[in-house]
């Protein structure tokens, strides 16, 4: 069941919440939409979903044009068969477990034996068989969102859209619940539009990632390709490169890209290329891929600084390394594997020129 998105815009009164969006989701292929809050993840759902009516643009579903702005076609969300599940629970606390997953079914007049059967089939698959018979207010925030998810398959949807289902869970829940998810999908062969701001959700979950920014997609890919080739610094950012510099000239020195970092007389090397026509660059350097060490190391990105903090996290540490002339670093250490530093040590932090990024600051798509 594919999906089809074409030259999509929505306005709020003068307000463009989504700006001429493209995005087609493929059979079975699990499509995270991550952006940070505010920048059009739950408005382009509504669209699709069809409790929202866009400006302009085409949507097709399973073949069937839902929406098309020109010809004038707006299918209601019932005629959509899609299944949507909502940060917030939505589920009925005066009935049972059992009866909230078989409520839509029994509208359709579907025998008992089958309503029976398949809300079985699906408490079972979300785990939740022993539960039927509790009442829904008993249940914990995971359980509930297992029985909007329950309630969503159990009508065997084309597509399963989820916006943020997991937001209001604890951590640990989170991380098991995604894992089922995922699972769960990928058994089911589901087509599925799965909406986050975290960006560890989305790695997990995700086929491919469409990169939301103020209502546009910036960037489209695989989560692996989207870890290593950003193609923004704003990007980088936002999936957790923490250090992000603005450079001030950038040089070709030895065949090498060395850019000066603004405000300092630091000089960063990058094995990147440097492209010829973009103003504004940033360095972009992962505070896993500098190296925090007690000697000087041979390298040409090797610089001398004072541990200002070191924060234990477990299995790393996490130093705030302040080099000769004030700028600071957000450098990571393996505590296994590395030395360790205290606040007020000298080191000496380096990076691998392979690991250092020189990105745009912004795209526009
Ligand atoms: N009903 C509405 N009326 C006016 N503005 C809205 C409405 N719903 C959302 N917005 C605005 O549209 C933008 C996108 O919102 P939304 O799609 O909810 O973002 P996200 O889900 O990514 O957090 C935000 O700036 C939001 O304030
Ligand atoms: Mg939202």
């Amino acid at each position: 069941m594919k999906i089809s998105i074409q030259n999509l815009q929505l306005k709020y009164g003068d307000f463009t919440a989504i700006e001429n969006l493209n995005l087609d989701v493929g059979d079975g292929e699990a499509l995270v939409l991550l952006g940070q809050s505010g920048c059009g993840k739950t408005s382009t759902m509504r669209c699709l979903a069809g409790l929202e009516e866009p400006s302009a643009g085409r949507i097709i579903i399973d073949d069937v044009v839902v929406f098309d702005s020109e010809k004038g076609i707006n299918l209601p969300p019932n005629k959509r068969n899609v299944g949507m599940v909502f940060q917030s629970y939505a589920v009925w606390p005066h009935m049972t477990v059992f009866q909230n997953v078989a409520y839509s079914l029994r509208m359709q007049k579907i025998s008992k034996k089958e309503i029976q059967d398949r809300v079985m089939e699906v408490l079972t698959m979300v785990g939740l068989e022993k539960f039927a018979p509790r009442g829904a207010s008993l249940l914990s925030g995971g359980q509930m969102q297992r029985v909007a998810l329950a309630r969503s398959l159990v009508m065997r949807p084309s597509v399963l859209m989820l916006d943020e289902p997991l937001s209001n869970l604890d951590a640990r829940l989170r991380d098991r619940l995604r894992v089922e998810l995922r699972e769960i999908q990928l058994r089911l062969g589901l087509t599925c539009v799965y909406v986050t701001h975290d960006q560890h959700e989305a790695f997990a979950l995700a086929d491919r990632i469409a990169l939301l920014q103020s209502g546009r997609i910036v960037q489209i890919g695989a989560p692996r390709e989207m870890y290593e080739t950003p193609a923004s610094a704003s990007i980088a950012h936002f999936l957790g490169v923490s250090n992000v510099m603005d450079c001030d000239k950038v040089e070709v020195e030895d065949s090498l890209a060395a850019a000066n970092i603004a405000g300092h007389n630091v000089k960063v090397r990058s094995s990147q290329s440097v492209p010829s026509n973009v103003a504004d660059m940033r360095l972009c350097i992962r505070a896993e891929d500098l190296q925090v060490t007690a000697r000087p190391q041979e390298s040409l990105n090797s610089w001398k600084g004072t541990v200002r903090v070191a924060g234990f996290q477990g299995n790393d540490i996490r130093y705030a390394v302040e080099l000769e002339g004030g700028l600071e670093l957000d450098a990571l250490g393996t505590i296994k594997r590395g030395e360790q530093h205290d606040v007020g040590d000298t080191v000496w932090v380096t990076v691998d020129p392979n690991e250092v990024q020189l990105l745009p600051a912004e795209v526009y798509a």
